[in-house]
């Protein structure tokens, strides 16, 4: 949610931030800005709304010199998207900052820097903060003490970088709520909100952590903590590949990312399940024994992760023989919620930044919970950090902005879970050999059902009028019904509902008539027959059927009914593969309507605000 990128070096910097932004635009794309100090100690800033490609384009033209500067891609939140909303805040001509998250007490301190004679142009809470430090910058020389008091004025969110004309040769850098990383380079230092944004200018990293603020020059990076302490962070390598940032032969990351889930879920499973089942200690130290005492699960998360818990809820109760619950991350947090004796926290986050989830996190730790866990693919960030355990599903940096990859690996790892906890629960043998061979046959099912690729952008026109779609499923395809409309209504804009087949009769069958295609996910498991009958039901109400069906689950195509066979699977991993079919249809129904696939409208990837 909102893209840092900042720079302090001999050479000019400006290529940097901006390659900076463009590794960073899937977190937030509705404007932005830059501001360089050059040799004369001259600001230089230059902002725009839309993509970073149109910054981009004005930075080739003006062409800024600089070796300090900061940069940033804007997810609105106070005000709306526009060049003046857009980041670098400016203060006095004089300081530059560059922020995400939110404070929220913006107005009051607006109130009184209005009254110290402060000119507001835009309507953001981080001009606000920008005039803060400006307003203690007046009483002293250094940009350090002044943001450290500013700070301490300030209620909410941030990850902010700020650059001062009069000291060219320092940025400072806070974080509380909103993850910031340094880059350490060679004689030059940078700043980031991920660290994939410096990748092609460092491997080495300092995570700041809740609460820290750091001094930044060429040569030398100073942190403290929240206390203003002087302390060591400790640097951290980055392995990651560059290839990640590229689309290669594919004309969306979020086909790539499509594709490349049989390779994604080999990775999740590598080193870790074998044919004699889980290596022992993938969880982490301590972590199977801890097992046997829980009794209950409660799971936490948003959006598409929330429903990979959904999922995980029915295979932990059948074969984990532990109770679970699962709950949206916004409603746990603020919910006065009982914790029950022997409670194990999941919570589930591709970023691992997403504000909701960490702050369940941070509440639950209060409480009375055995432990936590959190299913990851971002190391380092700060669910990870700040988790009890951290199991990472491994799926490589995901770009789209509709998950994908994430969601399969989040499932293959929460199937693994349920296998570690029904161990420690004495699941019998035969049935912890079945959750094995079905982990491990599971990307050879994916490549198949990947096979569907052309049959479903054939499909797909029949989608292009349409405003709304329904799809049903039934027990763990449920949540795959709930996941197929998110990804629909998310990139294609088309209004998608997720119905539990069984539910229907209550109410929405009203909706059915011939502009409402019914989209269904019926593997062949215990629940068919069931389905079988709810079809039968929105049929005699003049329903057309877009039918995900197991080759051997008997349905039949006909002017209304469109069959479409997907591999024969086992039960308990049918939910991951049919995810795939409805993430094609979701995909080329977006291209055919030309919307933009990888950064839809209004999204970001990584919610790190409340
Ligand atoms: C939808 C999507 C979002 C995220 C949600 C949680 O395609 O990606 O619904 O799943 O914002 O994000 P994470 O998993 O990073 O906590």
């Amino acid at each position: 949610m909102c893209g840092i990128v900042a720079a302090i070096a001999q050479r000019d910097v400006a290529d940097i931030l901006i390659y900076g932004l463009q590794r960073l635009e899937y977190r937030g794309y509705d404007s932005a800005g830059l501001a360089v100090i050059d040799q004369n100690a001259h600001l230089n800033t230059l902002k725009r709304q839309g993509k970073v490609a149109t910054l981009a384009d004005l930075v080739a033209t003006e062409q800024p010199r600089g070796g300090t500067g900061i940069a940033h891609t804007r997810w609105a939140t106070h005000g709306e998207a526009n060049e003046t909303n857009a980041h670098p805040h400016i203060s006095q001509d004089r300081i530059a900052m560059v922020h995400n998250g939110i404070i929220e007490n913006y107005k009051s301190l607006k109130e009184t820097l209005s009254g110290q004679g402060f000119a507001f142009k835009s309507q953001t809470d981080t001009e606000v903060f920008t005039h803060l430090i400006a307003s203690h910058l007046q009483n002293q020389s250094s940009l350090l003490e002044a943001v450290k008091q500013a700070k301490q004025q300030v209620t909410g969110a941030y990850g902010t970088v700020i650059i001062d004309k009069e000291n060219p040769d320092t940025i400072v850098a806070a974080r509380s709520g909103s993850p910031l990383v340094i880059g350490l380079g060679l004689g030059e230092n940078f700043v980031a909100s991920d660290q994939l944004a410096l990748l092609a200018v460092t491997r080495r990293f300092i995570f700041l952590e809740e609460g820290d603020f750091a001094e930044i020059t060429r040569h030398k990076v100073s942190v403290f903590d929240v206390d203003g302490n002087p302390v060591e962070r400790e640097v951290v390598e980055v392995n990651a590949s560059q290839d990640t940032n590229s689309k290669g032969q594919y004309r969306h990351y979020m086909l790539k990312e499509i594709f490349e889930q049989p390779t994604s879920i080999r990775n999740t499973l590598e080193g870790r399940v074998t044919t004699d089942g889980l290596v022992d200690g993938i969880f982490g130290q301590g972590f199977e024994q801890m097992l046997k005492g829980v009794n209950h699960v409660q799971i936490v998360a948003c959006g598409t992760s929330y429903h990979a818990g959904l999922v995980a809820r029915y295979w932990l109760e059948q074969y984990g023989h532990v109770s679970c619950n699962v709950e949206i991350a916004s409603e746990f947090r603020y919910r006065h919620f009982h914790t029950v004796p022997g409670s194990l926290l999941v919570t589930i986050s591709q970023s691992g930044e997403t504000a909701d989830t960490l702050a369940a996190l941070r509440l639950a730790q209060q409480r009375d919970y055995l432990s936590s866990i959190v299913i990851c693919n971002v190391d380092g960030s700060s669910l990870v950090r700040e988790s009890d355990y951290a199991f990472m599903t491994n799926a490589g940096a995901e770009i789209g902005v509709a998950s994908t990859k994430a969601f399969t690996t989040q499932l293959t790892s929460l199937l693994m879970l349920t296998l570690a906890v029904g161990k420690a629960k004495g699941l019998a043998e035969d049935k912890q050999s079945l959750i094995t061979h079905a982990l491990l046959g599971l990307p050879a099912k994916l490549e198949q059902a990947l096979t569907l690729d052309s049959h479903i952008s054939d499909l797909a026109e029949d989608f292009i009028e349409k405003d709304h779609a329904l799809f049903l499923g039934r027990g763990d395809q449920f949540p795959i019904a709930l996941e197929g409309a998110l990804k629909l209504k998310e990139i294609s804009y088309i209004h998608a509902e997720g119905y539990a087949a069984g539910e229907l009769k209550h109410g929405p069958i009203a909706l059915i008539d011939a502009d409402m295609p019914v989209i269904v996910v019926a593997p062949n498991n215990e629940l068919l027959e069931k389905l079988h009958s709810n079809i039968e039901e929105v049929r005699a109400r003049g329903g057309v059927f877009y039918i995900f069906a197991d080759q051997d689950a008997h349905f039949e195509s006909d002017e209304t009914c469109h069959v479409i066979d997907v591999v024969s699977t086992d039960a308990l991993t049918a939910p991951i593969v049919y995810t795939l079919p409805l993430q094609l249809l979701s995909y080329y129904v977006a291209v055919i309507k030309g919307t933009d696939v990888d950064q839809p409208r209004n999204l970001a990837k990584s919610v790190t605000v409340e």
